[in-house]
């Protein structure tokens, strides 16, 4: 089990304090597939950040399984068992798609069909890709689905995707989407996914959107999808009617 408590994140500006996360509190069960959505500016990914321990928040606490991470790196939480996969991948020039998989699965030798697999659940040819190089020749898209890979190849108990489907072709999301349903129809991992893309969304058993720097609605699809598409054209009902509240 993942819990947030009370986790608030401020960063000083010219301008003053700035608080991008309030108040967030957050229990997420073992195995379950929970989306983050919201608007653009939300604190989707500053909050997924803070889960894997790449930001400290200002004030609360990240339990996960029980013991207190807070103070964790990235590495001790990645020890864990928890991985995140960047909405803005990092590139790594000098090395090839195979060895970042290979590091990623952190353990034995992983044999070219393994390699192959991975790269087919994201919708990559393995053929095309094992020896290029993780460096700038690569496509946005190319990019974002072997960050994928690599984090399907770590195989966490939780694992963290910002904004799978961003650059994403239709064909390759389809496929990125046939991937996440597999894998929690396993049951094996929980996983977060953050997103805006209906299909993804669908695949949830809890949505939660964060909006403001606060969590605006959580509820099953059932009942959080239908307020969102209530209302496209205008604010999010989902949204609004917490910020009309307040
Ligand atoms: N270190 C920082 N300094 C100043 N502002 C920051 C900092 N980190 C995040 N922000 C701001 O906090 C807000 C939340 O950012 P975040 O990246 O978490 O949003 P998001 O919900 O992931 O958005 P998107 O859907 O566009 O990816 C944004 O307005 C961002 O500009
Ligand atoms: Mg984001």
């Amino acid at each position: 089990m993942l819990e947030l408590k009370n986790i608030s994140y401020r960063v000083g500006t010219p301008d003053g304090e700035l608080e991008i996360l309030k108040h967030i509190d957050l229990t997420i069960p073992d195995r379950e597939l929970v989306v983050f959505t919201g608007p653009n500016g939300g604190g989707k990914t500053t909050l997924a950040k803070i889960i894997m321990g790449l930001v400290r928040p200002t004030e609360g606490q990240v339990l996960y399984h029980g013991e207190d991470v807070t103070e964790l790196d990235i590495t001790e939480r990645a020890r864990r068992g928890i991985s995140y996969g960047f909405q803005q991948p990092p590139r790594f020039k000098g090395i090839t798609v195979q060895t970042l998989l290979q590091l990623a699965s952190g353990g034995e030798k992983l044999t070219k069909d393994r390699c192959c697999a991975y790269l087919t659940q994201v919708g990559l040819c393995a053929n095309d890709y094992l020896d290029r190089e993780v460096d700038t020749s690569l496509s946005g898209g190319e990019v974002k689905r072997i960050e994928i890979a690599t984090v399907l190849a770590r195989g966490s108990s939780l694992m963290i995707f910002d904004e799978p489907e961003a650059g994403i072709d239709l064909w390759s999301f389809a496929r990125l989407t046939e991937t996440f349903e597999q894998l929690h129809r396993r049951k094996e991992h929980t996983m977060i996914i953050i997103s805006h893309q209906e299909r993804i969304i669908r695949l949830a058993d809890e949505i939660v959107v964060v909006s403001g720097g606060s969590i605006t609605n959580r509820g099953s699809t059932e009942e959080i999808f239908p307020l969102i598409l209530a209302n496209t054209t205008g604010a999010c009902p989902v949204i609004g009617r917490k910020e009309r509240s307040e």
